[in-house]
């Protein structure tokens, strides 16, 4: 199957974050996303900034070096990102023509911020990944907050979108949580990754290398990330 799109991408790049609560299914999403993007086509490097305190197992740069060596890993390139101040200058320096930069960062909490901030400022898109839990406006809340933040210091304000991630697609979670968002003012991703528990599924795949599938759900999650990354 020829997986190849016509690159929307301006020759300057994009580059988008992923951000959210631990467990929100960021690294997994941005391994299989990475995959993807390398079968169509789309040049990519992306940037670890979970140095993990031991709280989130499972960082991008973990799994590429649980890879075989002779393959050609998760398709671009992992690295792990420099300290916040350096963020923005070495994301841009980096980043393939016409391709994107990706940034993996760690959990959201309420105490220093400076990587998360440091994130939002070097983005063009923020992915807010999350699964239902209740607690999706609050957490809204406190990313539009650090958004104000960054616009105040720099100017800068990237676009925000919602990835409703680890549903059960037998609740109605999905629909309630996706309502909720929007009526906050937040864009959600029309593509929604469900819980997949399988012995093949997303939850056991750290440290393989992805499967391609067409049109699975994280094919058009690659699809519908560059349509939003250059609208
Ligand atoms: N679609 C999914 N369905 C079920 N489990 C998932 C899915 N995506 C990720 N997971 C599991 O959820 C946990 C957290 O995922 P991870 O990608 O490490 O999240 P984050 O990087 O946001 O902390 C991991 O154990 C992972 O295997
Ligand atoms: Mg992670």
């Amino acid at each position: 199957m020829d997986w190849t799109v016509k690159n929307p991408l301006p020759e300057e790049g994009r580059t988008i974050s992923f951000v959210g609560k631990g467990g929100g299914a960021k690294s997994t999403t941005l391994a299989h996303l990475l995959k993807y993007w390398k079968a169509m086509g789309i040049p990519a490097i992306a940037h670890d900034a979970d140095d993990s305190d031991q709280e989130e197992p499972g960082s991008l740069l973990a799994w590429t070096e649980m890879l075989p060596v002779h393959s050609d890993g998760l398709g671009s390139p992992v690295y792990r990102a420099p300290s916040a101040p350096s963020l923005k200058t070495e994301v841009d320096r980096l980043r393939p023509p016409h391709g994107l930069s990706l940034i993996d960062t760690k959990a959201w909490d309420r105490g220093k911020q400076n990587s998360h901030l440091a994130a939002i400022r070097s983005s063009d898109l923020l992915v807010m990944a999350l699964y239902p839990s209740g607690m999706e406006k609050a957490r809204g809340a406190s990313i539009l907050g650090a958004m104000d933040e960054v616009e105040t210091m720099s100017g800068h304000r990237p676009r925000l979108v919602c990835l409703l991630t680890r549903f059960n697609p037998t609740a109605a979670a999905a629909d309630d949580v996706r309502k909720e968002l929007e009526a906050e003012g937040i864009d959600v991703l029309a593509t929604e990754i469900p819980a997949s528990e399988s012995k093949t599924g997303y939850a056991q795949s750290f440290g393989t290398a992805p499967k391609l599938k067409a049109e699975s759900d994280m094919h058009r999650l690659a699809k519908e990330l560059l349509t939003e990354v250059t609208r």
